[in-house]
């Protein structure tokens, strides 16, 4: 989910910590292992850990991480007919109290059932919801991001999984 490593990059060098880049890279994306190792090295971040995996069958055990950050992956993911198994499994290798931001494309009809039905099943899988606002909301998209092909329908959810659910 991590692409090129961009935002991961940005995370690692403003915070210190052990970080995990998982992504499919597959053959119909320009991104690559070697292009986040690469930018990693650029950035003079050393540590990431890059993972080639899919987002819905994540290989990390229950409540691995402390936080987790998926960015415009989510709707991608194509081994499973619903798109929210891989939300659901985002939130299973997540600690309770740990804290998750997913920014995708819940309002678009194309992908998602409803943001509504996504909002559920981020509660079904322990989340508390903290935020749920269009990326229009929170800032201004210009053309061509604004269109619905780009991030018209993006959403950005962020919230913290429940105390005591694993
Ligand atoms: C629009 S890009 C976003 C990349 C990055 N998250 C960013 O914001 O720059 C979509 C990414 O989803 C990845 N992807 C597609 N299917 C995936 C899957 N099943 N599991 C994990 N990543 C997947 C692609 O390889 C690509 O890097």
């Amino acid at each position: 989910m991590c692409g090129s490593g961009q935002l991961l990059i940005r995370f690692a060098k403003s915070t210190p910590g052990e970080y995990v880049g998982l992504d499919y890279w597959g053959d119909d994306w320009e991104y690559s292992r070697s292009q986040a190792e690469r930018n990693a090295a650029l950035e003079g971040v050393q540590g990431p850990e890059w993972l080639h995996g899919s987002a819905s069958q994540l290989p990390f055990a229950d409540g691995h991480f402390g936080r987790v950050v998926s960015s415009l992956t989510l709707h991608e993911v194509r081994d499973a007919d619903d798109k929210t198994v891989s939300v659901a499994a985002a939130l299973r290798v997540l600690e309770p109290g740990g804290r998750f931001a997913f920014v995708d494309l819940f309002d678009d009809p194309c992908h998602y059932d409803g943001r509504d039905r996504v909002l559920r099943v981020i509660v079904s899988a322990g989340g508390e919801v903290e935020s749920a606002r269009r990326l229009s909301e929170i800032l201004e998209l210009r053309f061509p991001l604004n269109l619905a092909k780009v991030l018209k329908y993006a959403v950005l959810v962020a919230g913290t999984k429940s105390l005591g659910k694993l």
